[in-house]
């Protein structure tokens, strides 16, 4: 090999292990920026533990008014989709005479009919919370 192939050579390896390096960083980096902002926790895990002592005070804060502002106000306040209108009491109180009372809609509001989804759209609501948010919206 002569002197000026041994150069270039030396040089390319020197490129190379720059290169390396440069994108050994840019992989740390771009893995420090998409990790997870939250834990996945399994039921029985150690960190669930927690999430479980944690969860009924995270709720125990949510009013009515919270979940209805959060979950049902976008349809129930305009009747999008034909759901029934906050205030309106009369129409509540026909949609819970045909099914049996407060408990009626509540069951349905839980299951979710047509397009009013599933607890509507409040997935971690109780029962008891659903149940606030329906008697606010509906005035019964
Ligand atoms: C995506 C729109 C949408 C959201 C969000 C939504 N609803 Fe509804 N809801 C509807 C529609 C539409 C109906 C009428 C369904 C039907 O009878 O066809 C309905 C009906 C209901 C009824 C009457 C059920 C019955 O038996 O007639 C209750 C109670 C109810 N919603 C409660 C809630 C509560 C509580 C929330 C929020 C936690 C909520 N909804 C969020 C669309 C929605």
């Amino acid at each position: 090999m002569n002197l000026m192939k041994k150069i270039l050579v030396a040089q390319a390896t020197v490129l190379a292990l720059w290169a390396v390096s440069a994108q050994a960083t840019t992989d740390e980096e771009i893995a420090a920026r998409i990790k997870p902002v939250g834990v996945v926790c399994v039921q029985g895990d150690e960190c669930a533990k927690a999430v479980a002592v944690a969860a009924p005070v995270a709720s125990a804060g949510r009013s009515a008014d919270d979940i209805i502002t959060k979950h049902c106000a976008a349809c129930h306040v305009s009747g999008l989709l034909g759901a029934p209108i906050v205030g309106e009491t009369a129409d509540w109180q026909a949609l819970a005479d045909a099914k049996g009372g407060l408990d009626g809609i509540l069951a349905t509001a839980i299951s979710g009919i047509n397009a009013m989804p599933a607890k509507g759209t409040c997935s971690d609501c109780s029962d008891d919370e659903l149940m606030s948010a329906i008697k606010t919206m509906s005035g019964l």
